[in-house]
């Protein structure tokens, strides 16, 4: 793949896609996202790193040997060595400790910030052109975190964090009206936390209004019960987090940098004067491309949202602060 000044459509040598992937984590969400991805035939090489030796390079053999029974072409590999990121074309960030029970996001966040900001120093160092999908909570400030530690342009560095929740919005939606899971469309805005905004003027089944479909006080308790999605699963793991939604969201959004997708999704982003706001990342729809965010899609919002939003945005603003003391 020619690198370095042409960033088309990235497509290796024997599948479509991009040259290498590289996956920082390889706990529950980045194991099972190398899954994903070498499954999909997304790229030429994963390779999945961690700092505990053995881990990456025991799930990246383990997933290696289903190749010949699955029939993927992928080659997948593990290290513990940073500069096994070299000239990776996208980069997932999982590493960090996940939540406990009681654990609000932000509880990780000058644990988390060490970690992504060594790692966004090694991204800059090894794999300068990349694009960057960053999971590690509280998402919208690791997002923030890694772009200006890395000095990475602000497009190429974004985060997970609506497509998640989004999907689970989608998923209770779904539910409720016994429709198929996919034909529900929506966006969940604002951070990827308890302030976190499902637009219902946006959500809509097969095209046809949600607010049309359920009446106020189910809408309101999957609102509800989609702000606390992520504690859910928590509680009910008792040790770590969510891994199977959000590394199918992650892996969506990587297939949309791979292949060039142009899809309109909810990610953290890099806000540089859109919904009025500036100098933080926070969950909007956007187009995601090969390059990273290609814009930034502004949808207008009832006045209620607009305040949620915002109010989303705060927290944000003081974890960032806590987070300004670390700065170098
Ligand atoms: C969740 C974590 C991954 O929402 O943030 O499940």
């Amino acid at each position: 793949m020619p690198r370095g000044t042409s960033r088309g459509p990235r497509r290796g040598n024997t599948v479509a896609g991009a040259e290498k992937i590289a996956v920082l984590g390889a706990g529950n969400i980045g194991g099972t996202l190398a899954q994903r991805l070498a499954e999909s035939d997304l790229a030429n090489e994963v390779v999945l790193i961690d700092i505990i030796d053995g881990l990456p390079q025991g799930k990246a053999l383990d997933i290696q040997e289903s190749a010949p029974v699955l029939g993927f072409s992928t080659r997948i590999t593990g290290s513990t060595d940073l500069a096994a990121l070299a000239d990776a074309d996208i980069v997932v960030e999982t590493a960090g400790l996940a939540r406990k029970p009681g654990m609000s996001r932000s509880d990780l966040l000058t644990k988390n910030a060490s970690i992504v900001g060594g790692h966004a120093e090694a991204v800059r160092m090894h794999a300068p052109e990349a694009v960057v999908i960053v999971v590690t909570n509280p998402v919208d400030v690791m997002t923030y975190w890694f772009r200006t530690q890395s000095k990475l342009p602000p497009a190429r560095v974004f985060g997970e964090s609506g497509t998640l929740d989004t999907a689970r919005f989608r998923w209770f939606v779904a539910e409720a009206l016994r429709v198929a899971p996919r034909d529900v469309t929506g966006f969940v805005l604002g951070t990827h936390g308890d302030t976190m905004v499902p637009i219902l003027s946006l959500t809509n089944v097969g095209g046809v209004p949600l607010t049309r479909l359920l009446p106020a006080a189910k809408l309101a308790s999957i609102v509800e019960r989609t702000k606390k999605g992520g504690g859910e699963i928590v509680d009910l793991l008792k040790m770590g987090s969510a891994y199977y939604a959000p590394s199918a969201t992650q892996a969506e959004l990587v297939r949309a940098v791979a292949l060039d997708e142009h899809r309109l999704l909810p990610v953290t982003a890099n806000l540089e004067g859109e919904y009025g706001l500036r100098d933080l990342c926070l969950g909007v729809p956007v187009v995601l491309g090969a390059e990273g965010v290609e814009r930034i899609v502004e949808v207008d919002l009832s006045a209620e949202e607009k305040t949620a939003f915002h109010a989303s945005a705060e927290a944000v603003r003081a974890d960032l602060k806590i987070l300004a003391g670390l700065s170098k």
